[in-house]
C-alpha cells in the first residue's frame, strides 16, 4: 500500500463497480471497485446512520492516523446512483439510489483478521494510546462484542470510527460542551492490555494542536458539515467541533485520572 499523504485534502474516486456487501456491519458496507482499480470499503451516505457518521470517520480516522495510529487510507468516493441498475438485491439498490455523489470508502485490507488481543499481544504502549484516543473522542465501538480494529500484516488496523463524537446528534450553536464527559472503558478491548494511560497522554496531547485539528476537521466535505440543521455554514460547525476538542483536551487532567482507576482496578 503506498503511503497516505497527509495533503489538504482527501484523494476522490470514482466507484466502478458494487463487488459484494461485507458479511458484518450495522451500516451494510460494501466493498466496491473504483476507477483507479483500487478497492474500498464503501461507507454509504444514504445509510440509516447519516451523514454525520462519515463526518466523524474523517475526523476521528484522520487524527488518529496524525498520531502515528494505522488507518486505512479513506477516499471520497464519487457515486452514480444508475450503479444500482445491476444490482439484483433490493435492499442494496435502496442504499445505492439514496447514496448519489460523495461517499466514504476505506482502502480494503486484503486477508484481515478481526483483531483479537487474547491471541496477539497489541503492546502496552499502543493499547493505552488507543484508549487515550477513545476516550478524547467518545468512541462507543471498540468494545470486545465489536472491536473495529483488524489484525493485516501483522500491524493492528483502526476502524469503524462513525459512532464517536456523538454529542453532535443534538447540539447546535449555543452548545456548550460538558466540561467531562465520562468515558467507560470497563468494556474496551484494550483494557487489560493497556500500560499507562498517564504516559500515552503525555505523549499524544501535545500532538493535538488547534492547527493539527484545523487540517483535519478542512478535510471533511463541507456539504456534509452544511447539512446540519442547527449551525448556518459548514465552518460554524467546524468550529463547533475545535470547541470541542479544546474543551475535552483541557479537561484531561480529569478524565485520564478517571481512566486510570479503571486500569487499576482491574489489574
Ligand atoms: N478497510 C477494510 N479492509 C478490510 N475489511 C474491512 C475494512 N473495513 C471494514 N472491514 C470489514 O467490514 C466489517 C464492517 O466494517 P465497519 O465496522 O467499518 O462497518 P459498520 O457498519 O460500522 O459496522 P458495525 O456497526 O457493525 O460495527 C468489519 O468488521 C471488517 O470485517
Ligand atoms: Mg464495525
Amino acid at each position: 500500500m503506498p503511503p497516505v499523504d497527509h495533503g489538504e485534502s482527501l484523494r476522490t474516486v470514482t466507484a466502478t463497480r458494487y463487488v459484494a456487501p461485507l458479511r458484518e456491519g450495522g451500516s451494510l458496507p460494501g466493498l466496491v471497485e473504483a476507477d483507479d482499480l483500487g478497492m474500498y470499503v464503501l461507507k454509504f451516505r444514504g445509510a440509516g446512520q447519516g451523514v454525520k457518521a462519515l463526518v466523524a470517520e474523517v475526523i476521528v480516522g484522520e487524527l488518529a492516523r496524525r498520531l502515528g495510529l494505522r488507518v486505512p487510507e479513506i477516499v471520497l468516493a464519487d457515486l452514480d446512483p444508475r450503479l444500482s441498475k445491476a444490482e439484483p438485491d433490493e435492499e442494496i439498490q435502496d442504499l445505492l439510489d439514496a447514496s448519489g455523489g460523495l461517499n466514504l470508502g476505506f482502502d480494503y485490507l486484503p486477508g484481515s483478521f478481526d483483531f483479537n488481543p487474547r491471541v496477539r499481544d497489541p503492546g502496552a504502549d499502543l493499547a493505552a494510546r488507543l484508549l487515550w484516543l477513545d476516550a478524547l473522542v467518545l468512541n462507543v465501538d471498540r468494545t470486545w462484542r465489536n472491536p473495529n480494529l483488524l489484525l493485516w500484516h501483522r500491524e493492528v488496523w483502526l476502524i469503524d470510527h462513525g459512532a464517536s463524537l456523538y454529542f453532535h446528534h443534538r447540539w447546535g450553536p449555543d452548545w456548550v460542551p460538558a466540561a467531562e464527559y465520562r468515558y467507560d472503558i470497563s468494556d474496551h478491548v484494550m483494557l487489560p492490555a493497556a500500560g499507562s494511560i498517564a504516559d500515552a497522554d503525555a505523549a499524544l496531547r501535545p500532538l493535538v494542536t488547534e492547527d493539527l485539528l484545523r487540517e483535519v476537521l478542512a478535510l471533511v466535505p463541507d456539504e456534509w458539515l452544511a447539512a446540519d440543521p442547527a449551525f448556518a455554514s459548514a465552518d460554524q460547525v467546524r468550529a463547533a467541533y475545535l470547541a470541542y476538542f479544546a474543551r475535552r483536551l483541557d479537561q484531561a487532567a480529569t478524565w485520564v485520572p478517571a481512566l486510570e482507576e479503571t486500569r487499576a482496578a482491574r489489574v
